[in-house]
């Protein structure tokens, strides 16, 4: 894979802009944590000089000034590492301490100080101090600046390595996130171009993921599903329209010319045009079907889509194929919950098609006495419709072709009927973002379909 269209990938430089934005963001807190540590060291030595001071001005008031000088000679050897600095003068000359010049300045300074301790080459000679007259003398008391350096370079240091730490973790999921997706868009491009050279089974591999590529390469394939059903049914409908309406045509025909024959015999051709007007009727049916089938799948069937109770419609349909079940012999009953509306996104007509034909396939491929049930219920938040009825059921082997216009069984080629039914189900259940299965209703078949539900 190419690394520059890694790097130059949407993933990658999405990253790539946090990245820069989270360093002028630790840049920003960093400068801030810096000053107020600053601050409050530099606070916090002053308090510390000064109290010093305070301590060997009170010993000065209660025990005198030479108690001060002798205080000053006694702590001298703690204080030789050059941190601190204390030191009495007398006219500019040093009585005691560990400062050899006297220093400028009365109260607070900062600068640096003539410390009699040796300066290490990478500390400062940067000094607080605090310089005041104690009766005829000049106590100073001061603190070297170095930990004020110290404390920034540790800062410092430790805001660089977090920054590097988390810009280089971040560009390396940038990349690793970029590759993928790239990954996944030459799978897409591939399947496409399988596509575009006429292959209608070509598909981009799914692996389940949930990102935005994923969801679409899971639509496209649906896309392609359907565009190559429609290709495989374009090239399927000529011949099975030819098969399937010859008989028909044929009848027609015979029809037509039993009426012509009794017109030449001046006989009453009244039947034979009704039987040439039943046969030219199943045709037009068989073409509306077809034509609409056609339009759903082809997405321009141009339908409103509103909220549909499917519990309303599931009974009102219920209620009248109930009776042309019982007309054949048979009995239909429904499970619906009450309570519940099952509202779905979809266009009424077509709903109502779609559970008519699947009553309509239970009554007439079902033996008398044969037990049909409909029943709604709410599986993980979709709203679920099975059908199920104990006539013959499908085989196995013969299920996914069923779905396709104009396939039939053969025992059915005795009973009226065009093979269109299930495939304007299956057309209809898709159109509506539904999922629809057949399985073995032991015995009998047992149709599950299921819709995203509105609530
Ligand atoms: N409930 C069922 N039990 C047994 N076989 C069925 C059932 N439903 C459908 N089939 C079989 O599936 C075939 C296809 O059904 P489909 O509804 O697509 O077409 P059709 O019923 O033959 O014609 P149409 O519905 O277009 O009038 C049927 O011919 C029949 O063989
Ligand atoms: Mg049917």
């Amino acid at each position: 894979m190419d690394r520059g269209d890694v790097l130059s990938g949407a993933a990658f430089t999405a990253v790539l802009r946090s990245a820069i934005v989270f360093l002028l963001i630790l840049v920003a807190v960093g400068w801030a944590a810096l000053t107020y540590v600053q601050n409050n060291l530099q606070t916090e030595i002053r308090e510390d000089v000064k109290e010093h001071w305070d301590i060997l001005a009170a010993d000065h008031q209660t025990e005198g000034a030479d108690s001060v000088v002798e205080t000053i000679r006694h702590v001298r050897p703690l204080y030789v590492s050059g941190v601190r600095a204390l030191a009495i003068f007398d006219e500019g000359r040093r009585l005691a301490g560990n400062v050899i010049t006297q220093p400028p300045g009365e109260g607070f300074q900062r600068g640096p100080l003539d410390h009699e301790a040796p300066l290490s080459p990478a500390a400062s000679n940067e000094f607080i101090y605090y310089g005041g007259a104690l009766g005829g003398r000049w106590l100073v008391v001061g603190q070297r600046l170095d930990i004020l350096q110290h404390a920034r370079e540790a800062i410092v240091r430790t805001l660089a390595l977090t920054g590097f730490i988390v810009v280089l973790s971040m560009l390396a999921l940038g990349y690793f996130l970029s590759r993928r997706s790239l990954s996944r868009l030459r799978e897409i491009e591939a399947a496409l171009e399988r596509t575009s050279e006429g292959d209608t089974g070509a598909r981009i591999p799914e692996n389940g993921g949930d990102t935005q590529i994923d969801r679409m390469a899971r639509e496209m394939n649906r896309h392609l599903d359907r565009s190559s059903r429609l290709m495989t049914t374009t090239r399927n409908t000529a011949a099975a329209v030819a098969q399937d309406l010859k008989s028909p045509l044929g009848r027609a025909y015979l029809a037509l010319g039993r009426a012509q024959d009794q017109l030449t015999v001046g006989a009453d051709p009244s039947d034979a045009l009704f039987d040439a007007q039943d046969e030219l009727e199943q045709m037009r049916g068989v073409f509306d079907a077809y034509l609409q089938l056609s339009l759903i799948e082809a997405g321009t069937d141009n339908a409103r889509f509103e909220r549909v109770g499917m519990s309303a419609l599931v009974r009102d349909l219920a209620e009248t194929y109930s009776l042309v079940a019982e007309d054949a012999g048979q009995s239909l009953v429904t499970h619906v919950d009450d309570a519940d509306d099952y509202e779905i996104s979809g266009n009424p007509q077509m709903l109502h098609r779609l559970v008519v034909n699947l009553l309509q396939n239970a009554v007439n491929y079902g033996p008398n006495g044969n037990r049909i049930c409909m029943e709604l219920t709410r599986q993980s938040g979709d709203v679920a419709l099975v059908v199920t009825d104990h006539g013959p059921g499908i085989p196995e082997t013969a299920r996914d072709a069923l779905f396709q216009p104009f396939y039939r069984l053969d025992p059915s080629r005795t009973k009226p009927g065009s093979g269109l039914g299930l495939a304007l189900v299956r057309a209809i259940v898709e159109r509506h973002s539904g999922t629809i299965a057949l399985h073995d209703n032991d015995p009998g078949l047992r149709v599950e379909m299921r819709f995203p539900s509105l609530r």
